[in-house]
């Protein structure tokens, strides 16, 4: 038997990316994977109940976002701080994968070299050279996106290396820019298409089929060979079942 691979998420806000991993292991469609705990840097976040609901251990640790700090010195060693206590985390729980999910403070150098290629992030736009780095946050990323006037924006998910979004990407999902779009719409659609691509770059790393090339650029992804992506498909239409019922129910 597989021994299931551990994830620890990292989150700040609304987790409903977290959830969406939730409902795909309760439904089967990831498979020898677990969640061993969600790391929150903000104590009033509804992921945190979220976890709760689903039997999820929480560690509420104080972060810096929002926070005044004296020096830039002293705001760097708050965030080493903070990470060392994630690393911690990390060691006493056996983690495999840090998964950041809405979590909105810089992963320090220290704790991305500690781990390497082993945390993971997704970003709410295609292009992550035009729409990622340090101030790219949800609603801000849509409405550069629509104020460059680009066709199509989407969303990546990546590993994360020094340089804030632009590590190796492991999938990109895009959704068109469509007429009389705000950033919220925008927004809104991306989210629906994150919620499906964040679990299946999951699932393809811990069945070892993404390999980061050579030069760290980019990503191979076998998506095919067994005829994964047939099985992935069909597995995962039980979610995309109940999104559709959800979305139809908030039309
Ligand atoms: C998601 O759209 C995610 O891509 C974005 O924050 C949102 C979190 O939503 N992340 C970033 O902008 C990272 N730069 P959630 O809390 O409901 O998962």
């Amino acid at each position: 038997m597989t021994l299931a691979k551990k994830l620890l998420f990292l989150a700040s806000g609304r987790g409903s990316n977290f959830q969406s991993f939730v409902d795909h292991i309760e439904l089967g469609i990831l498979r020898n994977l677990l969640i061993a705990g969600v790391v929150c840097n903000q104590n009033r976040a509804p992921v945190l109940d979220r976890a709760r609901k689903a039997g999820i251990q929480t560690f509420e640790i104080e972060g810096v976002t929002g926070k005044k700090f004296s020096s830039p010195e002293e705001r760097e060693e708050a965030r080493i701080a903070f990470d060392k206590q994630c690393l911690d985390i990390v060691k006493s729980q056996s983690i495999d994968f840090v998964v950041l999910a809405g979590f909105d403070q810089i992963v320090s150098k220290k704790f991305v070299d500690a781990f390497p290629l082993k945390i993971i992030n997704i970003h709410p736009a295609y292009d992550l050279k035009k729409f990622g780095g340090k101030n790219m946050i949800g609603s801000r990323v849509h409405e550069s996106v629509l104020s460059s006037g680009v066709e199509y924006s989407g969303c990546t998910v990546h590993f994360v290396t020094g340089k804030v979004d632009q590590g190796p990407a492991i999938l990109k999902r895009r959704v068109p820019v469509l007429p009389g779009d705000t950033g919220s719409k925008l927004g809104e659609r991306i989210l629906l298409e994150e919620h499906l691509a964040y679990p299946e770059a999951l699932q393809l790393l811990v069945e070892g089929r993404v390999l980061v090339s050579d030069s760290g650029d980019g990503c191979f992804v076998d998506f095919y060979s067994d005829n994964w992506d047939i099985f992935w498909y069909e597995r995962q239409c039980a979610y995309i079942d109940i999104q559709s019922k959800q979305k139809r129910l908030h039309e």
